[in-house]
């Protein structure tokens, strides 16, 4: 196994749901940014782009209107009210794409999580969030990060610093190998 450091954020990388209320340095923020920007295209279409929150009033605001548009009495609101990520994440990175392109925009997420790992910063990547930006809640959300109303939500990525420790999720391995031709 080669180990260096690049190799040791990726398999040491966790998905962390819960944050200390430490905010991240413009220059962490500028640096994870720059990583997203440096991620590969297809056809180096470039249609991806980012917006982070990190504002806290506006991250509260974020979160009780995911929780109003998915209904409080879902699956996920309870998920998020045992683990409210948009609460205590000091900061989240938007990914919208000019099209629908949840390849493209995928990348750019990892590189964000692989980046933040090797800062000593960890990450949550969130599907669910699309919810509030296909709601009816979702043009005012548009609106308030600059992002024109053909904006497509991609996924977006909680960062800051973890304050727990989860245990690895079990992987697949035997479905990963070379094929001996
Ligand atoms: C595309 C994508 C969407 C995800 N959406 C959510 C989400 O909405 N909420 C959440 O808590 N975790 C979300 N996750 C995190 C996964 O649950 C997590 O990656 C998975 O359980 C494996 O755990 P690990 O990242 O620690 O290996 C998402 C991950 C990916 C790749």
């Amino acid at each position: 196994m080669i180990l260096n450091e690049v190799t040791k954020a990726i398999l040491s990388r966790r998905t962390v749901r819960s944050f200390t209320p430490v905010r991240l340095t413009s220059d962490e923020v500028k640096t994870l940014l720059e990583c997203a920007m440096w991620a590969p295209s297809g056809r180096n279409s470039q249609n991806c782009y980012v917006r982070v929150i990190s504002d806290k009033t506006a991250l509260d605001e974020l979160n009780t209107d995911f929780k109003d548009t998915v209904g409080r009495d879902t699956p996920a609101y309870t998920r998020w009210d045992v683990n409210p990520v948009y609460q205590t994440a000091p900061a989240l990175f938007c990914i919208f794409a000019d099209c629908p392109d949840p390849m493209n925009g995928g990348i750019m997420a990892e590189n964000i999580c692989i980046a933040a790992q090797g800062m000593g910063l960890n990450s949550c990547i969130i599907g669910s969030v699309g919810a509030l930006f296909d709601g009816e809640k979702g043009a005012k959300w548009k609106d308030k990060l600059e992002v024109p109303p053909d904006g497509v939500f991609v996924v977006s990525v909680a960062v800051g610093h973890g304050d727990e420790d989860p245990e690895p999720k079990p992987r697949k391995p035997e479905r990963f190998y070379e094929v001996k031709l």
